[in-house]
């Protein structure tokens, strides 16, 4: 049926095919095309007909069909209408030795964050776990959250939206959160086995649904098309884990994090002064005033600076 439906949506795609057309190609009676055409339109692709046949003229913004006909990346897609958590998905998809899935989901009913925090993921949001399996060493795993940081910063602004990163990978709107990664992995210390990069967006969800301290694209422009928007993070992720080295001069170039003052906390300590550059595969260089200290890991605040 899936399979039917695709072909069809193929063949209306590339301009007005005829039902008759379609019903010998497909080897089913008009009547069955007809079925399968409203069922379309039911599922919100638009589909014209006129004395040349049926013409697809709009996709619906999200939903399985759409994302998985409208998607054109580099990955499988898994598409859910609502689902634990993506990551875990991923991770049990990861596990069975297949890798460039993505699982995404319209909402979330247990969303995690980073630090085993729940991560609020109603109706509307962009939620998705990319399973890949890079061919390096466990201690450059960071680099592809930081490529997720910048390809989702870099789909937030073209929408115009003057979003940026704070060290590590939360992606800030006027120093509220918009969006945040969450990468999990497993493997040996000389190389990675799977890598599961959870990128969540608040696209089309209302600020009040959210956590304090949280924004939205609704919030801060409107909503938009969510298969565009991600489509954009996964073409961005793709070229940049296929370049690691790029990642951090493009982080560079989008964080609100160096040249400032900070306090991170790594759970054993709390370094607190000026950052001054990230270093691959993502860590952060503080000159706290006696010293220039690097940093792994940890949870970064942003702070004024000293009158
Ligand atoms: C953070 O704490 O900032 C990271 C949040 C990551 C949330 C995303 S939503 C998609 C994926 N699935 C999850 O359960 N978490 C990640």
């Amino acid at each position: 049926m899936q399979e039917t439906r695709e072909t069809i949506l193929d063949n209306l795609g590339d301009g007005p095919v005829t039902g008759p057309a379609l019903a010998e190609q497909l080897d089913i009676s008009r009547a069955a095309v007809w079925k399968q055409i409203e069922a379309l339109r039911d599922a919100g692709f638009t589909i014209a007909s006129s004395d040349d046949g049926y013409e697809l003229t709009d996709l619906p913004e999200f939903g399985g069909l759409a994302v998985e006909y409208g998607l054109d990346t580099p990955f499988e897609i898994e598409y859910h209408e609502s689902i634990e958590s993506t990551n875990a998905r991923a991770r049990e998809i990861a596990a069975g030795d297949t890798a460039d899935v993505v699982v995404l989901s319209d909402e979330q009913t247990g969303g995690r964050g980073r630090l085993d925090r729940e991560w609020a993921s109603p109706s509307g949001g962009i939620w998705l776990s990319i399973a890949i399996r890079p061919d390096v060493p466990a201690t450059h795993a960071p680099i592809y959250t930081f490529a997720a940081a910048v390809a989702t910063a870099r789909a937030i602004r073209q929408l115009g939206i003057d979003a940026s990163i704070k060290w590590p990978n939360d992606v800030l709107v006027d120093g509220a959160k918009i969006a945040g990664i969450l990468t999990e992995m497993e493997g040996e210390a000389d190389r990675i086995s799977w890598l599961v990069v959870g990128i969540g967006l608040n696209a089309n969800v209302a600020a009040s649904d959210l956590p304090a301290g949280s924004t939205s694209i609704q919030a801060e422009y409107g909503s938009i098309d969510r298969r565009q928007v991600t489509q954009t993070i996964l073409v961005e992720f793709h070229a940049l884990r296929s370049n690691v080295d790029d990642v951090v001069p493009a982080w560079r170039e989008l964080t609100s994090t160096l040249d400032r003052r900070v306090r991170v906390r790594t759970g054993r300590e709390e370094i607190t002064g000026r950052a001054v550059d990230i270093e691959f595969p993502g860590s952060l260089k503080i000159d706290t005033g006696q010293d220039v200290v690097s940093v792994a890991a940890g949870d970064c605040e942003h702070l004024r600076p000293v009158e």
